[in-house]
């Protein structure tokens, strides 16, 4: 390639490769598939290699510094990085939405909603639309310089994108790190051995105070931005609100929650719409921070000692308490999994009391270091089960004891196991175990199981008590009078039981499927092998090979089914819940085929878009045998990436050679 042709070429694959950054990171939608963006990366970074004159720091190669630092040096920042008052109620927030009424002395302004992120503050220099340097907060006016770091971050533009941005921006926003993030980040510690990280919060100080960025770049770090530091050079706007839009119109990436909010009333609404949504963000945030829109009445408003007067954090009630640990017990899961549970003295997070929490697994327990009578942490966040985060070890008694889950099940008596590669503990009892029987009864009558209308957890639970029913299929031999003499039960609601429970039985394959509990089998699962097989009876025949075809369905999943119908205990409850009634309609739609029947087929070279043992186990599910070696009764040798010697005698033997994609289109047509 002439200088000419590869330097434009450069060119193009960078404003490509940002274009798609900016379509990901900042606006949620990517046009292209990951493996395409990749492919334009890698060709960036070839050209790069053979030329490395024409690297230039904004390329999109350029996120990784290749050496650790010492030390971080320091930064000043020209406009202080402030803080935030706070209101926590609803009379505070009124308060301030006063004191700024009586100083502007107008009653029409408008506020900007935003949620506070629970990360760290940072600042980001941009000039001439270049990033220039990143900072920490610091002690707000002068702070650390982690710019290596901050170019790993994905979401982070190394140049700006459109135009008419001023010649020296600085932008300031808040690096967090996600509640999935901040879960696989702790799981990879484990594996490697290291130090797992507390919450969200102190991963992602870990991560983005660390002196060698290689290790940065491997965290989830991402970034909302919120606000402006020194500008230069370019009016930008007028209020917050439009700053924001052109912030992200420019690929920094805004919350998609920022609201304009026409007066405090509207406040305190956007307060509660956006605390009942909390636990469904995907990141952690402790509140909302309110703004006046307009920059002219916030400078009106001035700011006093280091947080300004025009905005305030409105926070949340605090997710994260602080309690006693009274007890620990076992809790039994429908499939045997034990589950220790924290009991503790009641205490309110978040708004919700809390008396119990999870405390997952014994690994977790001896990693917290948690001890029966220590002060610990229960945090409330992300999903509803409260948990243990940890024990305050500066308060615990003389003598507490560490942890040791039972060795046997505290329901039936069974051995608890814990299966090679496993974190929990399951009781080994099955079916004989109460606990289990309860549970696979509880799931089974569930709304999205048979859906069995008014079979409620009490209910289950006291048919077991009275040994009503053995198994599932129990349900359907109730009679009036059982039902009618348990506690709470007057003839008409357990004749109502019995007609619920003759209306379940005409039901769906996929209901009865995922009705049936197997393990890891939920309901699109269960969906997915319904339309596959048809019907029940090819489902309890299939082998491993049938069943990892199904989308959905990987080795282990369809190692459960597999051992599920293998059971004669569940094939004597399946067959007794057919005999009782239960049925669903005829599943039109048989995916399964045995189209290549009889063809031969050899594979060689590397396949791309499936692994050599998925191919060979879809073929063979529509019927096709897979060979090794290639022989005059071979019918196609599938060819991947640097075939082998197979190709050459393929074409001797005058055999038909296919590639890649027409394998594809020939186990989907
Ligand atoms: S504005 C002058 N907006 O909260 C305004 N801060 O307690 C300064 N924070 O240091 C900050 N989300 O780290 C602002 N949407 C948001 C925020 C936010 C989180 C943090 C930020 C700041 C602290 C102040």
């Amino acid at each position: 390639m002439s200088i000419k042709k590869y330097q434009s070429r450069v060119e193009s694959l960078r404003e490509q490769i940002n274009h798609h950054n900016y379509q990901y990171y900042v606006l949620d939608t990517p046009d292209i598939p990951d493996a395409e963006y990749d492919r334009l990366l890698r060709e960036l970074q070839e050209i790069e290699q053979a030329h490395p004159e024409i690297i230039s720091p904004d390329s999109p190669t350029q996120r990784v510094g290749a050496k650790p630092l010492e030390r971080f040096s320091e930064i000043k920042h020209e406009v202080p990085m402030l803080s935030l008052g706070n209101a926590f109620n609803e009379k505070e927030l009124r308060d301030f939405d006063r004191r700024i009424l009586d100083k502007l002395e107008i009653d029409n302004f408008e506020y900007v909603g935003e949620p506070k992120l629970d990360g760290l503050a940072i600042t980001i220099m941009y000039r001439d639309g270049i990033l220039d340097y990143g900072a920490t907060r610091g002690d707000g006016t002068t702070g650390e310089d982690v710019t290596q770091n901050i170019r790993t971050i994905k979401t982070v533009p190394l140049k700006l994108s459109g135009n008419g941005w001023p010649k020296v921006l600085e932008v300031r926003g808040e690096v967090f790190i996600s509640h999935q993030g901040f879960k696989l980040l702790n799981e990879s510690q484990v594996k490697k051995e290291e130090k797992t990280f507390a919450n969200p919060r102190n991963a992602a100080a870990g991560s983005l105070r660390q002196l060698d960025s290689r290790i940065t770049a491997t965290r989830p770090l991402e970034i909302f931005f919120y606000g402006l530091g020194k500008v230069d050079g370019n009016n930008l706007s007028l209020s917050h609100f439009e700053t924001l839009k052109k912030l992200q119109a420019w690929g920094l990436r805004i919350s998609p929650e920022a609201r304009l909010l026409k007066n405090v009333q509207a406040c305190l609404d956007y307060y509660k719409k956006i605390l009942k949504v909390r636990d469904s963000l995907p990141y952690e945030i402790d509140g909302v921070v309110f703004k006046v829109n307009l920059y002219d009445l916030q400078k009106k408003m001035g700011q006093v000692a280091r947080a300004p007067r025009w905005a305030i954090a409105h926070k949340f009630p605090a997710a994260e308490e602080m309690t006693r640990l009274l007890s620990i017990d076992v809790q039994v899961g429908r499939t045997g999994k034990i589950t220790p549970v924290a009991r503790l003295e009641p205490v309110t997070v978040a708004g919700v009391t809390v008396s119990n929490a999870t405390l997952h697994n014994q690994d977790e327990i001896d990693r917290k270091d948690v001890r029966v009578g220590d002060m610990v942490i229960v945090r409330r966040a992300g999903d509803v089960i409260p948990e243990v985060v940890s024990a305050i070890k500066s308060k615990r008694k003389k003598g507490a004891r560490r942890y040791k889950m039972p060795t046997s099940c505290p329901v039936c008596g069974s051995d608890i196991v814990t299966l090679e590669g496993e974190a929990h503990a399951r009781c080994s009892g099955g079916l004989y175990c109460s606990a289990q029987r309860v549970e696979a009864i509880k799931h089974f009558a569930s709304r999205r199981a048979m859906d069995i209308e008014g079979l409620g957890d009490k209910l289950v639970e006291q048919l077991d008590e009275k040994g009503l029913v053995q198994d599932v299929s129990g349900l359907f031999g109730l009679k009036l009078k059982q039902l009618s003499e348990l506690d709470r039960m007057g003839e008409k609601s357990a004749n109502n039981i019995l007609l619920a429970l003759e209306k379940t039985k005409s039901t769906t394959l996929d209901r009865f499927l995922f009705a049936l509990g197997i393990r890891q089998v939920g309901e699109a699962t269960a969906s997915a092998l319904a339309q596959h097989f048809g019907n029940l009876d090819e489902i309890m025949r299939a082998n491993l090979e049938s069943l990892v075809v199904v989308p959905d369905v990987g080795p282990v999943v369809a190692e459960n089914i597999k051992q599920f119908f293998r059971d004669r205990h569940n094939q004597s409850v399946i067959r007794k819940l057919i005999k009782a009634g239960v049925h669903w309609p005829a599943n039109p739609v048989k995916i399964t085929n045995q189209k290549l029947k009889g063809k031969t087929f050899v594979l060689t070279g590397t396949l791309v878009s499936m692994s050599r043992e998925n191919a060979k186990s879809r073929l063979k599910a529509c019927g096709a045998k897979v060979s090794s070696s290639v022989s005059k009764k071979t019918d196609y040798v599938v060819a991947g990436e640097n075939p082998g010697s197979k190709m050459s005698k393929a074409e001797a033997l005058d055999v038909k050679v296919i590639n890649e994609k027409t394998l594809g289109k020939m186990l989907v047509e």
